[in-house]
C-alpha cells in the first residue's frame, strides 16, 4: 500500500464554543492537507472534538444539562464552523464514539497487563471547589492556598499510575537522535529541557466519585481514565489502529505516523512527553513516533484570549461578515507558522483588499478584459517565452519549499510575488499601447499569453488556502478545476480560449469613521 500523508489537529475541548485560535489551527492543517493532495499524495486528514473530562462535566452542570447533551451541543457548533470554513477532513474524531472508547480501553488493559500501569495511594491537598489536587505551585506568597481554591482539605486517594519516569531516558535518546521531531526547532530544545526535569509517573485515573464523564477503566469500574489519556489516543483509534481483533493492520500502518499539528501550550507535557511514552510503552517503534508541528498563539489585545477578558473573537461571525476565504487568507498570510500573532480585524480587511481584491483580482480582471477586447479571448503561444516560464517555475519552487516546511505565510508571499510581477509587467508592456501598433501584434500576443499562463499557475498555488477562489479563477480562465502541482509543467495550449471576467474578490468597503 502506498504511504498516505496522515495529518491530525488537536481535538478541541467541548466545554465552550470555538474561537479564532481553534480556527487558525484547523485552517493551517487544512491548508497542509490540501497542499499534499495537490502534490498528488494520498491524504488522510483527521480532526475532531475532545468531549470528556472535568471541564465539560462542570460546564454541563452549570447549564443544568447532562454532559453528553452539553458536549453534543458544543460539537454541533464546531461542525457548523468547520463546514463554513471549508475544512476538508477525511474523518471526524469525537471521543464519545464507541469505537474510540473501545480502543482506549484495549490500550489501558494491555498497558496494565504489561505492568506499565499500577495502583498507588496519594495524599495531598484537594480543592473541593476546583475539584483538583493542589501542589506547592498553587500556594500564595504567604504559603497558603488562596481563596480562589475554596475549601482545601487533605485527602488520601487511591489511583492508577502510568510508568512515565521509567521511559525518560528512552525519550531523551529519541529526541537527540531525531532533530526533526518537533518543528520549529526551538520547541524541540524546549521539550528536551522539560524531559530532563521529568520525575514521577502519570496519574491516569479519576475516581468516579469525583468525575463520571469519562471512559471507565477496563480493570476497575470505580474509575474513569484521565481525559488526556483518552484524548491522545484519538489519533490512533480514528486512524484505524485497532478496529479488528488485533492492533495494527495494513491500512493503519500505511498512514502512521501522523503529523500532529498542535498549539504551543500542549507540547509539554501532553504531546511531547506523555504521548511518545504511551506509544513507546504500547510497542510502537522509534520510526512510529509521530512528528509534531507546534504553532503559536493568536492573541487579542496583546493578551491570551480568555472568557473573563471578554476578548474572544468569533470566527463564525468573521466568516459571515467577510467570507471564509478572507479569514483563511488572512490567518495563513499573516501568522508566521510557529510564532504568535496579534489578531486584527483591520489587518484582515487590509490584506483582503490589497492582496486579493487589488493584486490578484484586478490582475485577473484586467487580463481577461484585455484578451477579450484585443484578441476575442484567444491566447497564442509565443515562439519564445522560456524566460517567463522559468521565472514562474522559480516561484513554484520557492512556494513548494516553503509549503513543505509548513510556512504558509512565506509560500503565499512567493505566490503573490508572482502576481506583483505580472502587475508590473502590465505597466511596463502597456498592452493598450501595443494594441494600437500593428507591428507589435506578436508582442501583444506574448504579453497576454504570459499573463494568462501566470494566472493559471496562480490558481493552482492559491488553491490550498483559497479553494473556492481557485475554482472561480479556473472557471474564468476556462481551464479544468482541481489542477495539481504536476500540471504546472503543462502551459496553456496555443489557441486557448479564455472565459469571461467577473469580479472574484469584490472590495470590502470600510465604512467611514464617524
Ligand atoms: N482538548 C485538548 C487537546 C487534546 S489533543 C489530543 C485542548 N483543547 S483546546 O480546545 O484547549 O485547544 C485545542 C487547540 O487549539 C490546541 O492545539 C491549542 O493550542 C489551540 N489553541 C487554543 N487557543 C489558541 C489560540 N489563542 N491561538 C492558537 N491556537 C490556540 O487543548
Amino acid at each position: 500500500m502506498a504511504k498516505t500523508f496522515f495529518i491530525t489537529t488537536a481535538i478541541d475541548y467541548t466545554n465552550a464554543a470555538p474561537h479564532i485560535g481553534h480556527a487558525y489551527e484547523k485552517i493551517l492543517s487544512d491548508v497542509i492537507a490540501r497542499y499534499h493532495r495537490m502534490k498528488g499524495e494520498e491524504v488522510f486528514f483527521l480532526t475532531g472534538v475532545d468531549q470528556h473530562g472535568q471541564k465539560v462535566q462542570q460546564s454541563a452542570e452549570k447549564q443544568g444539562l447532562a454532559p453528553a447533551e452539553f458536549a453534543a451541543g458544543v460539537t454541533e457548533k464546531f461542525i457548523a464552523l468547520w463546514t463554513k470554513l471549508g475544512l476538508s477532513h477525511d474523518a471526524w474524531a469525537a471521543t464519545t464514539e464507541p469505537l474510540h472508547k473501545d480502543v482506549v480501553r484495549k490500550i489501558l488493559q494491555s498497558l496494565y497487563d504489561a505492568g506499565e500501569i499500577y495502583k498507588a495511594s496519594y495524599s495531598g491537598f484537594y480543592s473541593v471547589r476546583q475539584e483538583q489536587f493542589l501542589t506547592d505551585k498553587e500556594r500564595g506568597e504567604d504559603g497558603e492556598f488562596g481563596p480562589e481554591w475554596g475549601e482545601v482539605v487533605e485527602i488520601t486517594e487511591e489511583n492508577y499510575y502510568f510508568r512515565l519516569a521509567k521511559h525518560r531516558d528512552w525519550l531523551l535518546s529519541y529526541i537527540d537522535a531525531h532533530p526533526g521531531y518537533v518543528t520549529p526547532a526551538f520547541r524541540q530544545a524546549e521539550l528536551r529541557n522539560a524531559v530532563e526535569r521529568l520525575s514521577g509517573d502519570l496519574c491516569i485515573s479519576r475516581p468516579k466519585a469525583r468525575l463520571e464523564w469519562g471512559i471507565e477503566l477496563p480493570f476497575d469500574p470505580g474509575y474513569v481514565t484521565y481525559v488526556w489519556f483518552d484524548a491522545l489516543v484519538n489519533y490512533i483509534s480514528f486512524g484505524g489502529y485497532w478496529n479488528g481483533a488485533e492492533p495494527h493492520n495494513a491500512e493503519f500502518d500505511s498512514r502512521w505516523p501522523a503529523l500532529h499539528v498542535i498549539g504551543k501550550d500542549i507540547l509539554v507535557p501532553a504531546h511531547g512527553v506523555y504521548w511518545p511514552i504511551i506509544l513507546h510503552a504500547a510497542g510502537f517503534t522509534d520510526a512510529e513516533i509521530p512528528p509534531l508541528l507546534v504553532h503559536g498563539y493568536i492573541n487579542i489585545g496583546g493578551a491570551k484570549m480568555s472568557k473573563s477578558l471578554g476578548n474572544i473573537v468569533d470566527p463564525a461571525i468573521l466568516s459571515e461578515k467577510y467570507g471564509p476565504g478572507a479569514l483563511r487568507y488572512y490567518l495563513m498570510r499573516e501568522a508566521a507558522t510557529g510564532q504568535d500573532m496579534e489578531f486584527s480585524e483591520d489587518r484582515l480587511v487590509i490584506r483582503y483588499n490589497t492582496d486579493l481584491a487589488n493584486d490578484l483580482g484586478n490582475l485577473l480582471n484586467r487580463t481577461l478584459n484585455m484578451a477579450k477586447r484585443y484578441r476575442a479571448s484567444v491566447v497564442k503561444k509565443p515562439a519564445d517565452n522560456a524566460e517567463w516560464l522559468a521565472e514562474i517555475k522559480a516561484v513554484v519552487e520557492l512556494y513548494t519549499a516553503k509549503m513543505d516546511g509548513y510556512l504558509t505565510h512565506a509560500a503565499l508571499e512567493a505566490a503573490f510575488g508572482l502576481a506583483a510581477k505580472c502587475n508590473a509587467y502590465i505597466e511596463t508592456q502597456a498592452p493598450w499601447k501595443l494594441a494600437k501598433d500593428p507591428a507589435q501584434a506578436d508582442q501583444l500576443d506574448a504579453v497576454l499569453y504570459n499573463l494568462a499562463e501566470a494566472l493559471r499557475v496562480l490558481s493552482i498555488l492559491i488553491s490550498p488556502v483559497l479553494p473556492e477562489a481557485a475554482a472561480g479563477m479556473a472557471a474564468q480562465l476556462n481551464i479544468p478545476a482541481g489542477l495539481t502541482l504536476a500540471d504546472v509543467a503543462t502551459p496553456l495550449a496555443d489557441g486557448h480560449v479564455l472565459g469571461a471576467p467577473t469580479p472574484l474578490f469584490p472590495r470590502i468597503e470600510i465604512p467611514a469613521a464617524e
